[in-house]
């Protein structure tokens, strides 16, 4: 995906909207979010994933009824399938549709993630929606209305979506026994804040990196086990979310690296931590 913007304030700039103006998308826009996500878009683990923009059916006059009152006034949603869904493609839908989101707040469109609040029965018709297809999350695309609904205050002060857990919470060295400093990060010390302001769900923030010298080691803290038929989806998106942040940012500061599994790693026995991947510096 290209940016025009620096992904930096991309990223600054983007937060939730849930409430949305009754106008529709400029032509000028629609064409460049629509060229975004002409052809597939492939994450970490291989998956290509292609996005679709979704205008509601006339059955379905507003995104009330689709997003189960979460989401007002909505005409358009991105919608993406994977052909089935294993931890992999769950993490790659993470990795890639965050790309989507951040391209349409370039052109300053609110969105939303919605990995729970959305009929699914609704989209597969539209989408049609074949075999082991799934439609993981969602979000619905537009202009913000100017003022914050009632709605979104009241979400927002429940799962406290502007803020994010101390960098302490987040960032190791070496093993999770010694926290990194902002100073220690080095030149990957803004990188790794523009991780921290990844959105997730319910603001749960669960995700973990360990920098030991030229390696970040990612995690996600759960106690939920990670097999190819059981996992929990929303913090698999989570995590392809902040893999997402993480490869914007080393690519626009031109830090060069490539992304691996490391066997030792995956053998680990934690009861708190999952190991997803590592970026190893060239
Ligand atoms: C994978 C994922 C799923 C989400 N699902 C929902 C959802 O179903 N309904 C909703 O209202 N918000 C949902 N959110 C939005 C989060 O609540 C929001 O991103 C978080 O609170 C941080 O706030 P911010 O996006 O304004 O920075 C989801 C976010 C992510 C990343």
């Amino acid at each position: 995906m290209k940016f025009q913007e620096s992904v930096f304030n991309i990223i600054r700039k983007r937060s939730s909207c849930r409430k949305y103006q009754n106008v529709p998308i400029k032509k000028q826009t629609l064409r460049i979010l629509e060229h975004a996500i002409k052809k597939p878009l492939k994450g970490l683990f291989n998956t290509e994933i292609k996005y679709k923009l979704v205008k509601l059916p006339d059955e379905i006059p507003d995104s009330n009824k689709l997003t189960y009152r979460m989401v007002r006034g909505a005409k358009m949603f991105l919608v993406g399938v994977i052909p089935q869904a294993t931890p992999e493609t769950v993490i790659d839908y993470g990795y890639t549709f965050e790309q989507v989101i951040l391209k349409a707040t370039e052109l300053d469109l609110g969105t939303c993630w919605l990995g729970q609040t959305f009929r699914n029965d609704y989209l597969a018709k539209v989408i049609e929606l074949k075999n082991d297809e799934i439609i993981p999350a969602i979000s619905p695309v537009g202009y913000p209305t100017n003022t914050t609904g009632i709605r979104d205050s009241i979400i927002s002060l429940a799962i406290r979506s502007k803020r994010r857990k101390s960098w302490k919470h987040f960032f190791f060295q070496k093993d999770f026994f010694h926290t990194l400093s902002r100073e220690a990060a080095g030149k990957f010390s803004e990188t790794l804040e523009m991780v921290r302001w990844a959105p997730s769900s319910r603001n749960s923030q669960l995700w973990r990196i360990i920098k030991d010298e030229k390696m970040f080691h990612f995690y996600i803290e759960t106690t939920e086990k990670i097999t190819p038929t059981k996992f929990p989806k929303l913090k698999l998106l989570d995590i392809g979310i902040a893999l997402c942040h993480f490869d914007l940012c080393v690519q626009e500061q031109n830090i060069k690296g490539s992304w691996q599994k490391i066997a030792e790693k995956e053998n680990e026995k934690s009861h708190l931590k999952r190991y997803i991947i590592s970026w190893i510096e060239k």
